[in-house]
């Protein structure tokens, strides 16, 4: 069988340089969210680069939420819905970074910068995938829908309204999610879903002043309050033990277990990496991946009360807080774990706990034998010459459910990043040649989703 992508991956290996530069230029923009910065003007180059890749597209707003892009292109039976995120986490702490953050820099093969890899790096190679595609190969055999929005790192706020405003242009058979990693062996990975996410923030307020830490005997003292709260949420063997939250936890089916069977996991890797000699509870094997893929996790992000200074200052601290995050899976929701932890808390008298909600996602999961996981399977298959790993979940999250379950459309993940892409941290990077294999993949991919033989 003729290749026809020979001529597509011919094309897209000539504009290595000119991709890369291209994707430096958005990096280069301070998109951080978080702290509305450069929002404005990275939704107007978006929008630009968008249009000329061919989308008849709009920026669009609902409530004072950032600019979302919305666009369509090309015809066909199927129509597929590519969602990715414009917007970017912090870069601090600052001076980790081996160059700046917003200065994209190539050093051995990689790109370094805020976004590289979460999430400028996928939007871009997608949108040069399809102008490559139209370029070689032939019309797109498909409708394309895009929505590109600048909340997502924190949180997605606007996305349920704007998706319901604008459904009809939306709609679709099937979604390309943002994420996407190669594994730590360096295999590409496809996966079927996300977590969801419940962000609490937990404060106790205790004294009327902090205290002289002498009446620490007969004084409540807000720090000991939290910490036993804490304490009552999860069991040293890593369990959650928040009264009902297991029972909502969907029981892994045959065909789950099947597939974490199948899913190589380096542990020794992850060992290296996170620095550690074992795992919570001593997991191993297939405990570990159903863990790892299809538990939700209870995780104490940060923690604050008292003194901190150098030395010791003898106080009884009258505030303790702490942030907390639970990733969810089916069938938790946000609001389901937000009323069992205040139902939680109260029965063991901890009614002086009070919880500030932050963002809540639910989570998103859809099977493995949909057409647009196919295509995603087969796409990859053919550009890497080996099979994917295919996981049930990202162990990440976003605002799937509020695109893919409010529309009904299976949605499905896979990218450019790979395991040592430090998202989130310093010195973000995507390696070059994998940036470039996204875009062959991609390419790909919308032939195989539009039904066309590879
Ligand atoms: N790209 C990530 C999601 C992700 C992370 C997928 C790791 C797979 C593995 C996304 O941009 C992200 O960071 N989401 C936030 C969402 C939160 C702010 C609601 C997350 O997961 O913390
Ligand atoms: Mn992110």
């Amino acid at each position: 069988m003729p290749d026809v992508f020979a001529a597509f991956d011919a094309h897209v290996r000539a504009r290595e340089r000119e991709y890369v530069d291209e994707l430096s230029a958005l990096v280069r923009l301070p998109t951080v969210s978080a702290q509305g910065s450069a929002i404005a003007e990275t939704a107007a180059a978006v929008l630009g680069r968008a249009q000329r890749a061919g989308f008849v597209a709009t920026a669009e707003r609902v409530s004072g939420g950032p600019p979302t892009i919305i666009g369509e292109q090309g015809s066909g039976d199927r129509t597929l819905l590519i969602y990715d995120h414009y917007d970017v986490q912090p870069p601090d702490p600052l001076e980790e970074w081996r160059t700046p953050p917003f200065e994209p820099t190539i050093r051995d093969g990689s790109l370094f910068g805020r976004g590289t890899s979460d999430n400028k790096g996928n939007l871009m190679a997608r949108l040069q995938a399809v102008e490559a595609y139209k370029a070689t190969v032939g019309p797109l055999p498909l409708r394309l829908r895009i929505l590109f929005e600048g909340e997502e790192e924190i949180g997605s706020e606007h996305l349920a309204e704007l998706v319901r405003v604008h459904a009809d242009r939306l709609r679709a058979d099937g979604c390309i999610w943002e994420a996407g990693y190669k594994d730590a062996a360096g295999r590409p990975t496809v996966s079927l879903g996300l977590k969801g996410i419940c962000y609490v923030d937990l404060e106790v307020r205790g004294t009327a002043l902090d205290a002289h830490s002498s009446v620490g005997g007969i004084v409540p003292n807000a720090a000991w309050r939290l910490v036993w709260a804490l304490a009552s949420l999860k069991d040293e063997s890593g369990t959650i033990i928040v009264d009902g939250l297991m029972d909502h936890v969907r029981v892994p089916s045959a065909a789950d277990l099947a597939l974490l069977r199948a899913l190589p996991f380096d542990e020794a890797g992850w060992k290296r990496i996170h620095g550690i000699d074992g795992f919570v509870g001593g997991a191993t094997g297939l405990e570990l991946k159903r863990k790892y893929f299809l538990e939700p996790t209870c995780t104490i992000c940060g923690l604050r009360s008292g003194y901190q200074g150098q030395g010791s200052k003898t106080v009884l601290p009258a505030v303790a807080s702490a942030k907390v995050d639970f990733r969810l899976v089916p069938d938790l929701t946000p609001e389901l774990v937000r009323s069992l932890l205040r139902a939680h808390l109260d029965s063991r008298g901890f009614t002086d706990v009070a919880i500030t909600p932050h963002h809540g996602e639910r989570p998103s999961r859809w099977p493995s034998d949909t057409d647009v996981a196919k295509a995603a399977v087969a796409a990859n298959r053919a550009t890497y010459g080996t099979e994917p790993v295919v996981y049930p979940l990202m162990a990440g999250s976003g605002p799937m459910a509020q695109v893919c379950d409010q529309l009904g459309i299976p949605a499905v993940g896979f990218g450019s990043g790979n395991a040592g892409s430090a998202n989130h941290a310093p010195n973000e990077n995507i390696v070059i040649a994998d940036y470039i294999d996204h875009i062959r993949a991609f390419g790909r991919f919308l032939h195989a989703f539009a039904g066309r033989p590879m």
